[in-house]
C-alpha cells in the first residue's frame, strides 16, 4: 500500500476532458500527489492550468522527474489517437512519453464516438494494451458527446478513481462511517513540573487512523502528546491528560455527522507537526490557551 501516491493523470483531446478536472479533484482530496500530463490538443478544450490549479502545482514545475517515479499513471480521457499511440509505442508528448517510461500500473479510460470505438483499428489496439496489462476502464454506453447513443462515452470520473485505489491498495470500505481513534500518552500533572505519564509514542494509533482515513472513513484522531507527526487529512484533538481526552471522547462519540469543533484542526498534507501545534496553540480560546500553559509547565520531567 502507498501512503501518499503520486499518480500521474493524462488528460488527452477528447469532449470529455473537462472530466478529468473532478478526477484530480478526487485524488487531491485523497491527499495524494497530482501530476497533470497534458496533451496539445486537450488544451483545446481544457486550459492545463485548470488541470494545475486542481493539482495545486505550478505549471512551471518540471514533470520529468514525476515520469520515472509515479505509483501510477491514469489517462483520463484516452482519445482514439493516444489508445492508438499507447498500443504502438509513440512517444511525442508528455503523456506517451510517460507511458512509455513508468514501470507502475496505467489505467486508461478511453473517450470517443461509437463508431471510433467498434473500429476494428480501435478494438485491436485495445487488446494490445488489455494484453500488456493495461488497465480499461471504460468506455460505458450512452450518450456521447456528439450527440450518438453507443458505447464510447468515458466512465465517470468516481469510477475511474475508485480502480486507481484499488490498484493502489486503498479502498472505499469505509466510505460514510465515523471512525474515532485515541492515541498517545496522557500526563497527569502531579505539580507545575512533574506528571505520571507512560511512555506511549501514539504510534500505533496514527497508524490505525492513518488507515480507516485511506480506506475512505472520517477520522477523529484524540491525541495525547504524540511523538510521531499525525496523518494528513484527520480532524487532530490535542488532549494532554486522561479526563480531558474522555471529556473529549464522549463528546465526539454524541456529535452529528460532519460537524467539527473549535478545538480541533484537520491535519493537511503539508503541515508538520510542530505548525500544527503552533497554530493549534495561537488560535484556541481561552480554554486552548490553560490548556498549552499547563502542558508547557508540565513538559518537562524533572
Ligand atoms: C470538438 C472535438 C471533439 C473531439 N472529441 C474526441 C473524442 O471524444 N475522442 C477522440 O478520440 N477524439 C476526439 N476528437 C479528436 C481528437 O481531438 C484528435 O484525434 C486529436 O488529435 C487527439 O490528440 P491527443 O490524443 O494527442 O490528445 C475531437 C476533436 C474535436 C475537434
Amino acid at each position: 500500500m502507498v501512503s501518499v501516491a503520486r499518480v500521474l493523470v493524462g488528460v488527452t483531446g477528447g469532449i470529455a476532458a473537462y472530466k478529468a478536472c473532478e478526477l484530480i479533484r478526487l485524488f487531491v482530496k485523497r491527499d495524494h500527489e497530482v501530476v497533470p500530463l497534458v496533451t496539445p490538443s486537450a488544451e483545446d478544450f481544457v486550459r492545463a492550468q485548470t488541470f494545475f490549479a486542481l493539482a495545486r502545482r505550478s505549471p512551471s514545475d518540471d514533470p520529468y522527474p514525476h515520469l520515472e517515479r509515479a505509483d501510477l499513471l491514469v489517462i483520463a480521457p484516452a482519445t482514439a489517437n493516444t489508445v492508438a499511440k499507447l498500443a504502438h509505442g509513440l512517444s511525442d508528448n508528455l503523456v506517451t512519453e510517460a507511458a512509455l517510461a513508468h514501470r507502475g500500473p496505467i489505467v486508461v479510460a478511453p473517450s470517443m464516438s461509437p463508431r471510433m470505438w467498434s473500429h476494428p483499428a480501435t478494438q485491436a489496439n485495445v487488446e494490445l494494451l488489455r494484453g500488456r496489462g493495461v488497465e480499461l476502464v471504460g468506455p460505458d454506453e450512452g450518450d456521447t458527446g456528439e450527440g450518438e447513443w453507443g458505447v464510447g462515452r468515458m466512465s465517470e470520473p468516481e469510477t475511474i478513481f475508485a480502480r486507481c485505489l484499488d490498484l493502489l491498495g486503498e479502498s472505499e470500505t469505509l466510505r460514510g462511517k465515523r471512525v474515532l481513534v485515541t492515541a498517545g500518552g496522557t500526563r497527569e500533572p502531579l505539580d507545575a513540573v512533574r506528571f505520571l505519564g507512560n511512555r506511549s509514542s501514539g504510534r500505533m494509533g496514527v497508524a490505525l487512523a492513518a488507515e480507516a482515513r485511506k480506506r475512505g472513513a472520517e477520522v477523529t484522531l484524540v491525541a495525547a502528546n504524540l511523538a510521531v507527526p499525525p496523518p494528513a487529512g484527520v480532524e487532530l484533538v490535542e488532549t494532554p491528560t486522561a479526563g480531558r481526552a474522555a471529556l473529549r471522547v464522549r463528546a465526539r462519540s454524541s456529535r452529528p455527522r460532519g460537524s467539527t469543533s473549535s478545538s480541533s484542526t484537520t491535519c493537511p498534507a503539508t503541515t508538520s507537526a510542530s505548525t500544527r501545534r503552533r497554530t493549534r496553540s495561537s488560535s484556541s480560546g481561552r480554554t486552548g490557551s490553560s490548556e498549552s500553559a499547563r502542558r508547557r509547565k508540565t513538559r518537562s520531567p524533572p
